[in-house]
């Protein structure tokens, strides 16, 4: 069950991934929810973003005019449609999503204020392969990018492509390398750590391809209150290989440091924590 409240742009809900899952999430920078939104809500996200159906916010936002809301609703960033009540219950508050995000980024988590229209005609050649502008590199997790495809978008509608474990230092790739296409079906979120290296994928197909994304936020300091699986090792666990151990491992690490300012736990042996080793290194958790 998702509690939202509203007045703070906040949900709470269960966790529901475990520790393997988040691990995974940080070694590998993103993770695939395939159709989790259900064919009702889709075919109204493609109504709304076709301009076939009428606006029906369920609040306006202070010191809006209407004027305001045309232009928004008309623009690459159609916010409005976050004031949907079946958006909001459906998509932003996804049973699914919630319950990894909250996994992801703690109790509170913050919700989106801004939404990017992502909609290509297709055919089109791939993107260059690139980090978001606004991209920041570092072993901490305040947010998670979501891309949210409302119709099925197989590799024909080019999907976004990602470059796995690649959102922990800069790093180039030339445009005929292949990455993973997160090819998915009609109603998927997808999260990505928002530093990952990626691309629109090229199209083969004729039609518009539609995809929404938004970013969520960390309200409260990382603690490692996911699903605990009772056989989980710190020490066996793949952090990834050479050039990227050390980075999923102190992002993962830092995680489990139950909310001590990251950095804060080496050294502190002795001091009732428990000593483990990962990629050579040696830490406390
Ligand atoms: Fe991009």
């Amino acid at each position: 069950m998702v509690q939202y409240d509203r007045e703070k742009w906040t949900f709470d809900c269960e966790p529901t991934l475990s520790d393997s899952q988040v691990l995974d999430f940080c070694r590998t920078g993103y993770l695939v929810l395939d159709g989790v939104v259900d064919a009702a809500t889709n075919q109204k996200a493609l109504d709304y973003l076709n301009g076939d159906r009428a606006a029906n916010p369920s609040f306006m936002p202070e010191g809006w005019t209407e004027a305001d809301f045309e232009r928004v609703r008309g623009s690459h960033e159609p916010g409005t449609i976050m004031l949907e009540e079946w958006y909001i219950q459906n998509v932003l508050l996804n049973g699914a999503a919630a319950g990894a995000l909250r996994s992801l980024l703690g109790k509170s988590v913050g919700m989106p204020v801004v939404v990017s229209k992502h909609s290509t005609a297709c055919p089109a050649p791939a993107q260059e392969w690139h980090h978001d502008a606004d991209c920041v590199f570092g072993p901490e997790l305040y947010f998670v990018e979501a891309f949210y495809y409302p119709q099925d978008t197989p590799a024909e509608l080019g999907p976004t492509e990602v470059a796995p474990g690649t959102h922990y230092q800069r790093t180039q790739r030339e445009t005929h390398e292949e990455g993973v296409l997160t090819s998915a079906s009609a109603g998927s979120i997808v999260f990505h750590h928002q530093s990952i290296l990626h691309r629109r994928g090229a199209s083969t197909a004729t039609g518009t391809r539609h995809m929404l994304k938004y970013n969520y936020w960390r309200t409260a300091p990382p603690v490692r209150d996911w699903i605990v699986e009772d056989e989980f090792d710190f020490h066996t666990a793949h952090y990834g290989g050479h050039g990227q151990y050390q980075y999923c491992a102190h992002l993962f690490i830092g995680y489990a440091a139950r909310g001590r300012r990251f950095g804060s736990w080496a050294g502190r042996r002795g001091r009732g924590g428990r000593r483990i080793r990962y990629g050579g290194r040696t830490g406390m958790v």
